[in-house]
Parts: structure tokens; sequence; C-alpha cells
């Protein structure tokens, strides 16, 4: 079985489906309110299980009602616990978004995944040397990204960063990645250069060619781009409905993980499978498939 460790943030999600999103200053009434699971280490530690990996979380969480639900939703998929840690005295992380045309808007309320050490992920080197890959993402303070990318360098264990919210990273940094799995957004943040220059596709091109790690870019309905070496590759989008696309980049990361041994077209390709899947129900987990779901698909789209 496929092992994955996930270093990341855990949240309660609290979701406003609207008809649009309100204006600074404006009022609007809203459809339906929801309070899911959500976080993206969290997100993407539930992604991998869905598909059949076995997987541990390195995070934190509060020791409040939020946090109990959240260690209980995890404990329930199978994912390992044993390195997320329940902080006396503070708050689980939130996060606020609001859901519109299938888009959405997110601000997060860190809190206990501001305290994710980097020794957390010290004290998990043991998991992080059987597992087939590492996931990190960048809602964590980024001295325990850095801890992570350097463990996995040190173990010789693939790490892919998530380099999501955009935060522009040490060059150094970016060299211990296996993966960097931007949005166009993120990888122009990442690179320090001006995000309207991935305004077209020679424009994205061009920055994935300077990025000193294989880079696989994400692209929403528009699928994905991957470069190991030499030109960019495109990876096309599965058509689906969109109810809300929140967490789809998780699902993405989580299956690029999962399916990395089956050699990165192939994992890329399950990935945007994956991703699509995920954005048919509400909530960032609600839509995450399982294996044999992005299987049928995968074979409907052959035939
Ligand atoms: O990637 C989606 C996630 O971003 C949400 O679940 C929210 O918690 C934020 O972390």
């Amino acid at each position: 079985m496929t092992r994955i460790v996930v270093v990341g943030s855990i949240n309660m999600d609290l979701v406003t489906q609207a008809p649009r999103f309100a204006g600074p200053g404006e009022t609007i009434l809203g459809e339906r309110f929801l309070t899911v699971p959500g976080g993206k280490g969290a997100n993407q530690a539930v992604a991998a299980a869905r598909l059949g990996a076995e997987v541990a979380l390195v995070g934190a969480i509060g020791a409040d009602a939020f946090g109990r639900q959240l260690r209980q939703g995890l404990a329930a998929e199978g994912i390992d616990l044993t390195h997320t840690v329940q902080l006396d005295g503070c708050a689980s992380g939130t996060a606020s978004i609001t859901v519109a045309g299938g888009e959405n808007q997110i601000i997060v309320i860190p809190a206990a995944n501001a305290r994710v050490t980097p020794a957390q992920v010290e004290q998990a080197q043991a998991m992080v040397a059987l597992a087939d890959a590492v996931l990190v993402q960048m809602e964590i303070p980024l001295e325990t990204v850095a801890a992570t990318l350097r463990l996995g360098q040190r173990l010789g264990v693939p790490v892919i960063l998530n380099p999501a919210p955009a935060q522009k990273l040490p060059t150094d940094w970016l060299k211990l990645a296996r993966y960097v799995t931007p949005n166009q957004h993120e990888l122009a943040i990442l690179l320090d250069a001006d995000p309207t220059e991935t305004d077209s596709t020679k424009d994205f091109r061009d920055l994935m060619q300077r990025t000193p790690c294989p880079v696989v870019l994400t692209r929403g309905a528009e699928g994905a781009w991957y470069r190991e070496s030499g030109e960019p590759q495109h990876q096309a989008g599965f058509k689906v409905d969109v109810i809300d696309s929140t967490g789809a980049g998780d699902t993405f990361n989580a299956a690029l993980a999962v399916f990395l041994h089956e050699g990165l077209p192939q994992a890329v390709r399950k990935a945007c499978a994956a991703a699509a899947l995920s954005v048919a129900k509400l909530g960032a987990q609600g839509g995450m498939p399982t294996l044999h779901e992005v299987e049928t698909l995968l074979a409907l789209q052959a035939s």
C-alpha cells in the first residue's frame, strides 16, 4: 500500500453559499451555511486516504469543540494522528469561505496551525522514512515547511511542496522539493515575478522553465502543465459541473502523491480526474473521490 505523510493545516471551514460575492460595505442574503472540516493539510490527508493510501498527518488542533470534531473526522477516515497535537489554551484553525457560482473566497485564521513546529516534523522521522511521498503546504510556519523539505532530502523521500497560500520562498528551499505544485498566481509569487506575467500560456510556460525544481502547474478546468526537464507538457482537464471548487487543489496534490510511482504523466492525469470529481459537492472534503470513482471516470474517458 502507498504510504503518504502530510505535514499541514487542519481547519474548520465556515462555508456560506451565496448567489454572488458581496462587495465592500455591502450586505446580501446567502442561501446556505455549513460547518465542515477543511484545512489544506487535512484535506490532502483525507483525499489520499480515500484514494487508498495509508496516511499520517503531522499537524495541530486546539483544545476546543472544533478540535475534537476535526480529530474525530480525520480518525474516521483512517488517518494516523500520532503526530497531530492538541494544544491547550489554543483555538483550532478556521476558514471563512464564501462559495458563489462555483468560485470561492477564503480567509484563514491559522490559530493552532501557527504552532506546528520543526520538532514535530523531526519526531515523525521514522514515519517519513517509510513513506513513498510527503506532502506539505504553506498554512503552517515556513520554518516547519523548510524542516519538512530538509527531512525528505536527508531520508531520500520525495516531498511535494504545494506553495499555497502564495509566498516567496528561498530558491534553495525549492531545490529540495521533488515537485512544486503552484497555480499560475502562486508560481509568479514564488519566483518573485509579476503575477500579471502569468496571463498567457507563453508567460507561465516561461516561468515554469525558471523554476529550480520540477513543477506541476494546476490550471483548474483547463487541467495541468508539468515539467521535469525540457518543454512543459499539458494534461487536459475533465469536464464536470462545478458546485464548489474548494479543495480541488488539495485533491490534485493528494492524487499526485498517491500515483507518483506510476510516473509523472499518469500521476498528473489521475490527479486531474480526482480534482474534477472533487468539485461536484459542497465542502472541501465533500466531493473527494474514492479510487474506484477515479478509475471509473478514467475508463469512461478512454471508451
Ligand atoms: O484548500 C482549501 C482549504 O483552504 C480550505 O479547506 C480552507 O480550510 C483553507 O485552508
